[in-house]
């Protein structure tokens, strides 16, 4: 083996905000030497191509473990976005304004009143919204509309500022981070992590955090669980709208456009099998642009200001990867997280950080467990 360029107890490969706020939470419990190996620049791929909706109850189809641990990560959000205020002045804009659901046509309306059926039957706060009620909540919105769901704890955070607040907390804490630099595989000793190899060379280290979104099945080695990550493209259309259109974000079964303070309205998205390119098509933009318009035909007279794609990380079953894993010492994982990056980012970090510093595996890591997965070795 090569003599190594640098040590460090914990190496978080991805620099994304999952692993921006794993190394936060783990400088802030007092590891020391925490480093992050990040392939391009903090936040490059999927977590600034996201919308920033913290909206569990309107994408959710039922209730259920995964639910509940989107329920939980939302609710963690005033006190995150608090926290990183206080240590960074960066303020991530988290809104209070709730998020609409509109329905257009029959089965529309089929589908938001099953939602509304099994969410109060869960004890969620859910107002049932006529299409004249939710006029008053937003005038934009077109005279389609049939009916409503009106979710006042679905929200949204600016997911750029989230990346730059995550950064500048790190900075502080003295968390160092690598970018420009790639990973090419963890190095193990029998069934111990002792360091990962990377394009600035090898680094010693016991406990690594693999957080690479879409490029996970790039660093695992063959003796570790293969979720099998597959990037999915999500193209993205902004607007300008000064003023502001709308203040909810506002979803209808094919698409949601999210008002920005800063005069953007974001529209969304695609579902797309396209491997690791992410390049935008006429189809897709045609496609976010029919779906806005249906939601509110005020978009029409929007200057477009940008269109741009992420990939988001989806695991074989689509859900998200967390905690250690059995075979190998040292071996953490935080991935997986297709859809929900931006809303799983504090309870990602809070469970990642416990289980490295306090070693305490909570129930969603054995629900979420990388041991759920075969080895690489054994397909
Ligand atoms: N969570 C929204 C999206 O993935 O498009």
């Amino acid at each position: 083996m090569t003599e190594p360029i640098k040590t460090a107890d914990v190496t978080i490969i991805g620099g994304g905000v999952i692993g921006l706020a794993i190394a936060r939470a783990l400088a802030q419990r007092g590891a020391r030497d925490v480093l992050i190996v990040e392939r391009s620049s903090l936040g490059a791929e999927a977590s600034s191509a996201a919308a920033g909706m913290l909206a569990p109850q309107a994408e959710a189809d039922s209730a259920g473990d995964f639910f509940q641990l989107c329920c939980q990560s939302r609710d963690l959000y005033p006190a995150f976005a608090q926290s990183l205020y206080e240590e960074t002045g960066i303020d991530i804009e988290l809104e209070t304004s709730g998020t609409l659901y509109l329905a257009f046509t029959e089965e529309d309306e089929r589908e938001l009143e099953q939602r509304y059926q099994w969410q109060t039957r869960a004890g969620l706060e859910v107002e049932k919204l006529s299409a004249e009620a939710a006029r008053l909540h937003e005038p934009c919105i077109s005279d389609g509309v049939r009916a409503a769901l009106r979710f006042p704890f679905d929200t949204q955070v600016e997911n750029r500022r989230l990346i730059s607040a995550l950064a500048t907390a790190n900075e502080a804490l003295g968390v160092n981070v690598w970018t420009g630099v790639s990973v090419d595989s963890l190095k193990l000793n029998r069934n111990r992590v002792t360091g990962i190899e990377t394009s600035r060379g090898f680094v010693a280290c016991e406990k690594v955090v693999i957080a690479g979104g879409a490029w996970t099945s790039q660093v695992i080695n063959e003796a570790l669980p293969n979720p099998r990550i597959e990037p999915v493209r999500g193209q993205m259309v902004s607007f300008e709208a000064t003023p502001q259109i709308a203040r909810h974000v506002i979803y209808s079964p094919r698409g949601y456009i999210v008002p920005r303070r800063d005069g953007r309205l974001l529209a969304g998205s695609t579902t797309e099998h396209a491997g690791f390119d992410k390049r935008v098509t006429a189809a897709g933009v045609q496609s976010i642009v029919a779906s806005a318009l249906e939601i509110t035909p005020a978009i029409a007279a929007l200057p477009l200001a940008s269109t741009w794609a992420g990939l988001r990380p989806r695991a074989a079953d689509g859900l998200p990867v967390l905690g250690p894993c059995a075979e190998i010492a040292g071996a953490f994982y935080a991935t997986g997280h297709y859809r929900n990056g931006i809303l799983l980012t504090p309870i990602t970090a809070e469970l990642l950080a416990n289980v490295i510093v306090d070693e305490e595996v909570s129930p969603p890591l054995q629900i979420f467990s990388p041991d759920r997965f075969q080895l690489v070795s054994s397909r």
